[in-house]
This record gives structure tokens, sequence and C-alpha cells, in this order.
């Protein structure tokens, strides 16, 4: 199973896709938890120490790999490079392994319009291609606001896509602008998650904005969660309810794709 997860800004992306690859390992799968976000933190929601995070070099910025693949130096304008460079050893060299989910920072796709970054936006771009592909683990992708990591490639291997909302108007905006660029580029199934949910009518405000039948779950708003994130420890590991969210959601998932 491969599974992108996305949303508005601060909507709690990180913070579901880190416990639902908790949970599949603690399930008995094997999952890669990648991290496409620039501004990296999946790594200390699945419960890294702060020490193993800040060390983690996202393959973005390892230019001596990209230039060795490519066969051109990162930041070079107009050279001709491999569009299709060796990947398929990247995921078990980089990986880090922590309770069973192997996790990997792939960092950023470049803006094009700022010089041809284009050798790293390859590199990246089949990296990703090869975990979906290719590899038989469960992915879940922690993704940043747009889909600059997706080519109409991968977006067809993803089994679905899970857009992440908050009870807010904006929040369900936002997904709705997702779910069409989504639909776009060949995501064969959206979901919706509702989280920091604390009542009934959060549930029912975010059934009632969305297509109540792709809403497969939602996470419960937790104090637990937020005293997690300030000590750095895995919110999974703290939240009972937490855990039990995402094994709800995690069989919606099954049961509908
Ligand atoms: N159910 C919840 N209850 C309480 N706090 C939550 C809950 N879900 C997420 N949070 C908190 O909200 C903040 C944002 O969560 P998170 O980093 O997972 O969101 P994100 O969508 O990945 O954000 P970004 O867009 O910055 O990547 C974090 O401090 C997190 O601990
Ligand atoms: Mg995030």
């Amino acid at each position: 199973m491969k599974i992108a997860l996305a949303g508005k800004g601060g909507v709690g992306k990180t913070t579901i896709s880190a416990s639902l690859a908790r949970y599949l390992a603690d399930n008995g799968e094997r999952v890669f938890a990648i991290d496409a976000d620039p501004n990296a933190n999946l790594a200390l929601s699945l419960g890294l120490s702060r020490e193993q995070a800040e060390k983690v070099v996202p393959i973005s910025e390892m230019r001596d790999l990209i230039a060795q693949r490519t066969g051109v130096e990162p930041g070079s304008v107009g050279a001709y490079f491999k569009v299709n460079p060796k990947v398929d050893d990247l995921p078990d060299r980089f990986k880090l392994e922590h309770k069973g989910v192997m996790f990997l920072q792939v960092g950023a796709i470049k803006e094009p319009s700022a010089g041809c970054y284009c050798p790293e936006n390859a590199l990246l771009k089949s990296l990703l291609m090869n975990l979906v592909l290719q590899r038989d683990e469960t992915v879940i992708l922690d993704m940043e606001a747009g889909f600059e990591h997706l080519t109409r490639g991968t977006s067809q291997a993803f089994d679905a896509m899970i857009i992440v909302v908050e009870p807010s108007l904006q929040s369900v905006v936002t997904a709705s602008r997702i779910q069409s660029l989504a639909e776009k580029i060949g995501i064969r199934n959206v979901f919706y998650v509702g989280n920091m949910v604390r009542d009934a009518e959060d549930r029912a405000f975010i059934e009632r904005e969305l297509e109540a039948s792709t809403v497969i779950g939602f996470v419960a708003y937790s104090d637990e969660i937020r005293t997690a994130v300030r000590l750095g420890r895995a919110p999974y590991d703290v939240s009972p309810q937490l855990a039990a969210d995402v094994a709800a959601i995690w069989d919606g998932v099954v049961r509908h794709v």
C-alpha cells in the first residue's frame, strides 16, 4: 500500500503520517515513512531522538551523490544529466530504522525557476518512483503543500491520498483545492481525515463540508499530543487515543482501497 498525506499547513500531516507508520510497524508491516517536506520534522514525530534527527541529511542535499548518479553537479545550468539515475540502492543505504519503521528524508523538490536545479529533482523523482513502483513495503509519504515530488507515473502508483483537515473553513477550502489537483494528476483514491476534533459538532462540520463517504476517520484533539511534541517524543507513544484513532483510519483505508 502506498499512501501520500497532504493538507493545509499545520493541520497534522506529520503527526498522522508518523503515527500511521508506527502503527503499521507495530502490526508487523514493513513500512517506509518518507519525509518530503523541506521543513522536515517527521523524524522527531516518529520518535527518533533530537540528536538523530539533527544529523539526518536529506537526499536532496547530498551533492556528491547527486553528481555521481546524474553526471552533473547540483545547481548546474543547462548541462545534460541522466533523467533516470540509478537509485535502487538508496532506500536501504540511507534509511534510519526506528521501532520497525524505515525512515527516509528525501528533502524538497527545488524550484526550477531558480536556475536549473534539475539533477537534484531528477534524483528525487526517480527515488520516489523506485519506492512506489519497485518496492513492496508500505509507503507513507508526508508531503509539503504542492505535489512537486509526484510525476504522473508516481501519482498513479499511489493507492490513495489522505488529505488531513481540521475543523476550520480554511482547511476544508484548501482540502478541496488539493483534491482537484490530486484528481488532475491521477491519484486514484482521495480520502479525508479530520484532525483536532473536539466534539460531535466538529465531526459534523467536516462531514458536511466534505463528501461524508470520503471522510474515513478522525483524530481527536489531545493535550497529550501537545505535550509529546514539546518533549520531543513520538505522539504515538504518548497518546493511546491517537494510536486507536490511527488504527481506525487504517481500517478505513484498507476497506476503501
Ligand atoms: N490531534 C491533535 N491534538 C493536539 N495537537 C495536535 C494534534 N494533531 C497535531 N497537533 C499539533 O499541531 C501541530 C502541527 O502538527 P503537524 O506538525 O503534524 O502538522 P503538519 O500538517 O505536518 O504541519 P506542517 O504543514 O508545518 O508540516 C503540532 O504541534 C502537533 O503536535
Ligand atoms: Mg509537517
